[in-house]
């Protein structure tokens, strides 16, 4: 079987160079494990970027579904429909606000769905967009009018309109609305932006000015759900509904989905011709969803999402790490922010090289996302790579 160097060598012959990728190519997963071309097993806390998943590498349920599926229907086109896509979208929507959901591929997909729902819905001369400093929505054009001018270079110009402000500051998005705007973009839990926790009443707030200026409220929960965070939704940590809702990433337990979910209110923005994906929902990917969604409430991981995230901030505090300036996160969702002196790259590859996959969420932050299947002794193990690194 070929070996990383090989792959790599035809990785850079083959393959656009837009990632940055590291010299390693992977070629099996099995819960929180994941093994490379040479043969190097490592634990995952990295989690594809938070795609791999809740319920880690090939769980056998889904997997078992997706065989199940693929032996029957693989895809049928979207003048028709099928149970798994029917069996996903009822999860989802009894599990969030109700309504009803559009199928696509992706977060940036999912986000563009909303765009043009929000669109619809505040009706013509109202296409403003507001979002936050420090969020990521995708790399579309449209998700990307809403993400920091640092993603935009050199494909401007974006959608006109959008305003970005601070963070928890209701009063900026107050500032920030005009007649022109038709609605606003949050990250439950900014992610790719360090993992920042918003405030109850920063949220809470958030809807009620959105209510009060007629404005659609859209969460981005591409990176937070589902159950990651220990609620199926982060949004419910906030106590309050969006209005539209996107979910991508581990939803899909290994395979890719993308979710627009509209709140009861507007679930019928969107009619025909309106908008479209040929393989949405596709009666695979959907398989997976619903097996993963089955697993979550089955051997419920929503309070092993919190028993896990309090045993990770424990062992954390406990090591009482130089430079750790602070522990930021719910559940597995877990943002450590150091000192500015303290980069999170070479942490990253120094774990890498002791078997543990970690993510950077910004030049200072280290991101945690194991799966919340792991066990105790791979927890532990993880940690200690970890917290080694941290002290070494
Ligand atoms: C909050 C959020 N929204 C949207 C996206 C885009 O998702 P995708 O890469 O699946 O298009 C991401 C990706 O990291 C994300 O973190």
């Amino acid at each position: 079987m070929a070996k990383n160097a090989e792959l790599v060598e035809l990785t850079n012959k083959y393959l656009i160079e837009n990632y940055g990728r590291l010299p390693v190519a992977m070629v099996r997963g099995a819960g929180a494990k994941i093994w490379d071309a040479d043969g190097t097993e490592y634990l995952d806390f990295f989690a594809g970027f938070g795609a791999g998943g809740v319920t880690g590498h090939c769980h056998p349920a889904v997997v078992s579904a997706i065989k199940a599926q693929a032996d029957t229907l693989l895809s049928h086109g979207n003048l028709f429909t099928s149970e798994p896509q029917i069996d996903l979208a009822r999860r989802i929507t009894e599990n969030a606000f109700g309504g009803k959901v559009f199928f696509c591929h992706s977060g940036a997909e999912a986000n563009e769905a909303a765009l043009k729902l929000v669109r619809l819905a505040a009706g013509e001369g109202r296409y403003k967009i507001i979002s936050f400093n420090d969020c990521f929505h995708g790399r579309t054009m449209g998700s990307l009018s809403l993400t920091p001018e640092s993603f935009q270079k050199g494909f401007e110009p974006m959608l006109p309109g959008n305003v970005m402000v601070d963070y928890n500051d209701l009063d900026a998005v107050a500032a920030a609305v005009d007649d022109e705007t038709a609605g606003v973009f949050v990250e439950p839990i900014q992610t790719e932006g360090g993992v920042n926790e918003p405030t109850v009443e920063f949220m809470q707030g958030l809807r009620r000015l959105c209510d009060e200026k007629n404005l659609l409220l859209v969460c981005d929960e591409v990176w937070t759900s589902p159950a990651r965070t220990g609620k199926w939704f982060a949004h419910q940590h906030y106590g309050f509904e969006p209005d539209v809702m996107t979910v991508a990433k581990a939803i899909g337990g290994g395979l890719p989905i993308g979710v627009c979910v509209a709140s009861p209110k507007y679930a019928d923005v969107l009619v025909p011709g309106t908008h479209g994906c040929t393989m949405g929902g596709n009666p695979l990917c959907a398989a997976a969803g619903v097996a993963t969604m089955k697993l979550i409430e089955d051997e419920n991981l929503l309070d092993r999402a919190e028993k896990l995230g309090g045993q990770i901030v424990q062992m954390i505090q406990d090591a009482k790490i130089p430079a750790l300036r602070e522990i930021r996160g719910k559940g597995i969702l877990i943002g450590l922010q150091f000192d500015a002196e303290r980069q999170t790259k070479p942490i990253m590859l120094e774990c890498m090289e002791q078997g543990l996959l970690v993510c950077i969420a910004k030049k200072n932050v280290l991101r945690l996302a194991p799966p919340l299947t792991i066990t105790d002794a791979e927890l532990n193990a993880g940690m200690k790579i970890l917290i080694d690194v941290l002290k070494g």
